[in-house]
């Protein structure tokens, strides 16, 4: 009998069909089991009846342990009580392995537990469904780059210099010489766009941060997009759209899992370009009347600051402009003034933070040499970066996505390492 997926069960209605699965909880009485199976594409209720079948497949069927494997032979049935919408009436079961005392029960278990577990947590409706949005972001945002006349390029993860700074960088030996793990693929982007025109990257990235916060990973995905001839305005465009799109995916195409999530769909139904733009200095303004007057024109916004600028708008915010000497030495100065630059970082709703930072670069040779040495960057580990700037250099953006912060947003999880399956966090290398 050929093997059917839960999530192809729709069209098999009123078939008797085989179906591999694991049992991910149980309820049952004198007269029925009810089994809440699971096979990886989704969750669907077996239904045994002791009428109805052998004494030993309703005694097999009482006597199941959470999370056994088995293969199941039933017919497919409406189910209107469900969202799911199908059922099982189950008529055999072949028991493969037996699970013995799974730990993750029906009952609350506490996070580090859970964290300690997450090799079999992943199974559970709740990560399954964070996952599976997950993926959904990831074909969204090929299908949206690749339908827009971007390329896929992929830059390296062993890497000699450091975009964003020095002091988060994890060093490696490199044979006799030190590599660092990438903390963005930017730098190289750029050199693709020469080449490609407009390219984008999907790759991890490596931060030492000690930062022990809700937003922050150690190792995480950026989405990073480069474009030739593309400015500032244009660049916040393509975030919009790109963003947009993504949110339109998950909503047309995950229903099940965020309403397995209990997500407020209203809270991202109208999330759709345009978005807001304020500039830093008038978000300065605003949040000295709004209850922060200790923060200053020239200091770098905390997660509250973030917040609470976000909270009053209910879509994503650009916070544009920034002060130059907060930002990375690539960043084009703006037109008629030095002390800021043509950057922009885009602020999640819902208290999610900063799920981009982009902006337009540097593509002066003189200037990009000055702002290297203003950072006390080494002029020869950038030597091929600058000479982009010789070889028919033109004005490009671009920006980076984080996937995790934006799955959480979406998801509406309460913490970024509920969005990646294996999360590397300050105190964890394990699972
Ligand atoms: O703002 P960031 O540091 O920008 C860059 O790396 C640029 N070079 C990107 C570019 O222009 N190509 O990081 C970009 C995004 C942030 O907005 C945030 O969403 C995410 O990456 N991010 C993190 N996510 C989880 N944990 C961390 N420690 C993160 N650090 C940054
Ligand atoms: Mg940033």
């Amino acid at each position: 009998m050929k093997k059917i997926m839960i999530q192809d069960l729709h069209n098999h209605l009123g078939e008797t069909i085989k179906l591999g699965a694991w049992l991910a909880n149980k309820r049952s009485s004198g007269k029925i089991a009810f089994l809440q199976l699971r096979d990886g594409s989704g969750f669907v209720q077996g239904v045994v009846v002791k009428a109805e079948v052998s004494e030993e497949l309703f005694a097999t069927a009482k006597s199941l342990s959470q999370e056994t494997s088995m293969y199941i032979i039933g017919e497919v049935k409406k189910d209107d009580r469900s969202s799911f919408g199908f059922e099982l009436q189950v008529k055999e079961i072949e028991v493969i392995h037996e699970a013995v005392d799974y730990p993750i029960t029906p009952k609350e278990h506490g996070t580090e537990f859970l964290m300690d577990n997450r090799h079999l947590w992943l199974r559970s409706r709740k990560q399954h469904a964070i996952m599976k949005i997950r993926n959904e972001v990831i074909r969204a945002t090929y299908e949206f780059f690749n339908d827009n006349g971007f390329s896929k390029v992929d830059p390296p993860i062993l890497t000699g210099s450091a975009p964003e700074g020095t002091s988060e960088l994890f060093k490696t030996k490199y044979f006799d010489e030190d590599a660092y793990l990438s903390q963005s693929g930017q730098l190289y982007m750029e050199a693709a766009a020469m080449a490609l025109g407009k390219v984008f990257s999907f790759g991890p990235t490596f931060r030492a941060e000690k930062s022990k916060t809700r937003r922050h990973l150690i190792e995480f995905w950026m989405i990073e997009p480069e474009m030739a001839f593309v400015e500032f305005e244009e660049n916040l465009e393509v975030q919009e759209q790109f963003v947009s799109y993504v949110i339109q995916s998950v909503l047309k195409n995950c229903k099940l899992e965020l309403e397995r999530l209990e997500r407020d769909v209203t809270k991202l139904e109208h999330i759709q370009a345009p978005f807001p733009r304020i500039s830093y200095d008038d978000a300065i303004i605003f949040l000295n009347e709004n209850g922060f007057d200790d923060i200053k024109w020239g200091e770098d916004f905390g997660s509250p600051h973030e917040t609470a600028i976000a909270e009053h708008y209910k879509k994503p915010v650009f916070i544009t402009h920034y002060p130059i000497g907060i930002k990375p030495f690539y960043m084009q100065p703006h037109p008629d003034r030095d002390d800021v630059v043509l950057c922009a970082d885009l602020i999640a709703p819902e208290g999610y933070g900063e799920i981009i930072g982009g902006s337009e670069r540097v593509h002066d040779y003189e200037l990009l040499k000055q702002r290297l040495d203003e950072h006390g960057l080494d002029q020869k580990a950038y030597a091929w970066y600058l000479e982009l700037r010789k070889q028919g250099s033109v004005p490009h953006s671009g920006f980076g996505l984080g996937l995790e912060r934006t799955v959480a947003w979406i998801s509406g999880a309460e913490h970024v390492r509920e969005a990646i399956p294996f999360p590397r966090l300050l105190n964890r290398l394990y699972p």
